[in-house]
Formats: C-alpha cells, structure tokens, sequence
C-alpha cells in the first residue's frame, strides 16, 4: 500500500493590500495587527506548528518587513530581558520561533491575488501536498478540542486529496464567500462536485462557505498557472481548485470551531473580545469590565 502523504510545509499569503483596514494597513501589514497580545499571522502559525507542520513559506509583498523580523531573532531585546533577569520575557520572545521551525519568505511583487500569492510559493513548496492558512481568517477549534488545522490533516490522511475548511454561511452572505457543492463522503466531508467565488445568493449551490485554510495537492500549480484572470480581473485560487475536481477530486470538511473574518472591523473585535475572555492574564478583570458596561 502506498505510504500516505504528510504535511510537512504551510504557505501563509500576506501580500494582500488589506484596503478593509486603512488607514491601519498603510505602513503595516494587516497580520500584525494583534488579537490580545498577539499578532494574526503568529496565530496561524502557531496552528500550523501544532499539525505537525515545520516550515513556514511566507509569500509577501510591501510593507511587510514586519513580520520577517517577528519570526527572527531580536538580538537587542533579547539580550537586555537577559541583563535585566526578566526570563520570563525572553521565554516569550524566543518562543515565537521554536528551534525546530524554518521560515521562508518570497515576494508577490504585485497584489494579483491569492491564486498568483500561492503561485509564488510553488519554488519552495516542490512536489508535496502543503497547506495555505489565510491568517486574516483566525480560526479556534472548539473548546478542548483539536485546532482546525490538526482536524484537517488528520481528515486528508483519509481522503489523500485537496481539502477545503468550510462553514455554513447565511444565504444573503455568500457573495462575501467561495462556496461549494458536493455530497456527503463521511463524517463532516463532503465530496466537492462544483465550485464557485463569490455567488449571487439566488444564483449559490449551496450555503457552504469556504473559510482561510486549505490543503492542496501540487497539481494545483498548473491549474493556477492555465486559468484566465476570475473575478476582479484577480488570478483567484478558488479558479484553480475547481480543476482539481475532475483531474484529481477535492473534499471539503465541515470543521469544528470558529473562524472569525479579521480582515473586516466587525470580525476583528468580535475576536479581540472572545480571545479575551479565554486569556489567562486578562479574562477576569476583562469580564468584570464587560460586565460594568452600560450598553445603553
Ligand atoms: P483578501 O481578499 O482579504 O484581500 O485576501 P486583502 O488585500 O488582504 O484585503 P482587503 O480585502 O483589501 O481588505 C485574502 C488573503 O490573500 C492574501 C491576503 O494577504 C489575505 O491573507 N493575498 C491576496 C495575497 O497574498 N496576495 C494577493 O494578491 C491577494
């Protein structure tokens, strides 16, 4: 029997313009942006590292020296929380980058999607299957239970082909979504037969939304590379899976937890107040804030 396939590299897109959070995206990448204490693209990464995953491919663009440097060594400020006996600190700070993961960056030199983000990934990534984690899209598993990505790599060792996190989104949201069709191939999976970005709610076949994280099989480089420019004149990845479907099939898993949309104002605080009531540090004296407001 052939062995099956591990997932051993994450592609992390962060070469979007993120014009849904000027002017705080101007100088700075959008996956800085902190949850608590914590920037975006960290959560992901930590959700990576816990699914067994060891290296990191960012794809990257301007404005985004930010977060090569957070996944670095900060010689200067570790060695002042070492003269200064704050070893809890530096504990934090170093465990940013575990000793274990490698990170590589490589550059969009132009936002010309997410396809084309991925695309560019395709000279680090090689001949493997490997996962895209959208970390705008900050995802919880549920509680004491695995993160989403483990429940996907955990799933693809069944299915052995691309595989889509989806959610059921209300009707009049799907045109915000890539949404897909398919019957049912198991527990929470489903086998896609159709695929389409971005739907008119009468025109969607099916309410079933398709959230930031993805496996992909490498055959779907080629089909990026084939396709014409989709929606927005954007090479979409969407586009690209949906050839995957008669050339090699694609499931999509109904994952358990939360995601919550970043990228958007609403989605942002709505995280920042959940993660903050689940912080060790902060949730009491938090609560009892939220619990004193007059919300009129
Ligand atoms: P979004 O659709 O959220 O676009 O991209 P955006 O540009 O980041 O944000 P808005 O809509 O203008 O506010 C989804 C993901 O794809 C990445 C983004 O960084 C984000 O993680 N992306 C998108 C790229 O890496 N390159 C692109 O050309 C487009």
């Amino acid at each position: 029997m052939k062995a099956a396939k591990q997932i051993q590299k994450a592609v992390f897109p962060v070469a979007g313009l993120g014009t849904r959070f000027l002017p705080a995206t101007k100088a700075q990448p959008k996956e800085m942006l902190p949850i608590v204490d914590k920037p975006l693209i960290q959560y992901a990464v930590e959700e990576a590292y816990a699914a067994g995953i060891r290296h990191m491919i960012f794809v990257t663009g301007r404005n985004k020296r930010a977060i090569e440097d957070h996944f670095d060594t900060a010689y200067e400020l570790e060695s002042e929380l070492e003269a200064s006996d704050k070893h809890e600190l530096l504990a934090l700070v170093r465990s940013v980058q575990p000793s274990d993961m490698d990170c590589s960056y490589v550059r969009q030199a132009r936002s010309l999607g997410l396809g084309h983000a991925v695309l560019c990934a395709q000279p680090l990534v090689g001949d493997d299957p490997f996962a895209v984690l959208l970390a705008d899209d900050l995802m919880t598993g549920p509680p004491g239970g695995l993160p989403v990505l483990t429940q996907m790599v955990n799933v693809f060792q069944r299915v052995q082909t691309s595989l889509l996190a989806v959610q059921e989104v209300p009707r009049e949201d799907v045109r915000r979504y890539g949404i897909v069709a398919g019957e049912p191939a198991g527990n929470r999976v489903i086998r896609v037969r159709a695929m389409v970005e971005k739907p008119r709610p009468e025109a969607a076949p099916s309410r079933m939304g398709v959230a930031g994280r993805y496996i992909l099989t490498p055959a779907v480089f080629d089909c990026i590379r084939k396709q014409a420019r989709g929606q927005g004149g954007e090479i979409q990845l969407t586009d690209g899976i949906a050839a995957l479907i008669e050339s090699e099939g694609v499931h999509a898993y109904e994952y358990e937890g939360r995601r919550y949309d970043c990228g958007s104002k609403d989605g942002f605080l709505e995280a920042t107040v959940a993660l903050a009531l689940d912080h060790p540090e902060v949730s009491s004296r938090f609560r009892d804030y939220l619990r004193k407001l007059d919300l009129g």
